[in-house]
């Protein structure tokens, strides 16, 4: 008889935002397979299971995840309690759905223990909702992200449509989103924030309009980005309490991506941390 592979959250990296079901989950693992965003003040708390790090690196994304696969069966036949634990929620985009249809597919018994999301955790860092009454009644999560041989995707479609949209995995993409989500019509003052690092000590935020988002995106370091994205962030974009130095450049000198603003980022990087 097997036993039992737990898709476990980590939520967005703060210890204190792990569920109760997940720490205790955690305290019972034979083994844990977990990915490179989870913190070691997590990990700890599986004190008497072996510990594999599987984190992925884009590019290696069908081998990893095949390999992964694997050994969460092979796991699974000599351990009672495997805990498979990803960052944030496991499914979103955490590739879930794979790993769940692989261990059914050999009879593992799986179950599923949800975490917070990035998007909620950003949201709390910024002080602001998703669904702000009387701005937003919608929500979108996205990625530019896709696997190889997936079904062609319009997230446009969706940016555009939802009141509010939280980008996942954006920052690297950061100008191509701005330019796509400006041709198809979004307004270049859609008011935006940008946090790196959501929940953790390390925590940075920063707000601006979409035409400044690859500027924003720039002064991120090499932390994990969400960037959010909807009328919501108006009141924090426009305050200067998050950038000053974005509403410097909006006010007066036209926002550029030439090496005039990069010179400038050095100096100004402190002002930006909140
Ligand atoms: C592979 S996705 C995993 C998402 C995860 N399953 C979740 O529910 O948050 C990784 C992306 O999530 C976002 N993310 C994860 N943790 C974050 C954090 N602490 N702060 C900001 N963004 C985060 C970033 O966009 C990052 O590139």
């Amino acid at each position: 008889m097997s036993g039992t592979v737990y898709l476990v959250g980590a939520g967005p990296g703060a210890p204190d935002l792990l569920t109760l079901r997940a720490a205790r989950l955690l305290e019972r693992a034979d083994i844990v397979f977990h990915d490179a965003l989870v913190p070691q003040a997590i990990l700890s708390l599986a004190l008497r299971a072996i510990k594999i790090a599987v984190g992925k690196r884009s590019g290696q994304h069908s081998t990893a995840q095949k390999f992964i696969n694997k050994r969460l069966v092979d796991a699974a036949r000599m351990y009672p309690v495997v805990v498979r634990l990803k960052g944030g929620d496991p499914m979103l985009f955490g590739r879930a759905q794979e790993e769940l249809a692989w261990l059914q597919q050999h009879r593992i018994r799986c179950e599923v223990v949800p975490g917070v999301t990035a998007a909620l955790a950003a949201s709390a860092d910024l002080g602001v909702s998703l669904t702000a009454r009387g701005w937003s009644r919608s929500v979108a999560f996205l990625t530019m992200r896709t696997a190889a041989g997936a079904r062609p995707n319009n997230w446009l479609k969706v940016a555009l449509a939802a009141d509010t949209v939280v980008i996942y995995m954006g920052a690297g993409e950061a100008e191509e989103i701005s330019r796509a989500l400006i041709g198809a019509g979004k307004s270049p003052a859609t008011p935006l924030a940008i946090v790196e690092h959501a929940s953790l000590p390390g925590m940075r935020k920063l707000a601006g309009t979409l035409e400044q988002l690859p500027a924003l995106a720039e002064r991120c370091g090499n932390g994990p980005v969400a960037i959010l994205l909807g009328e919501v962030y108006r009141e924090i974009a426009a305050s200067g309490i998050i950038a000053p130095w974005l509403n410097q450049l909006s006010a007066g000198e036209q926002l550029s991506f030439s090496p005039t603003v990069r010179a400038t980022r050095g100096g100004r990087a402190h002002s930006s941390n909140s």
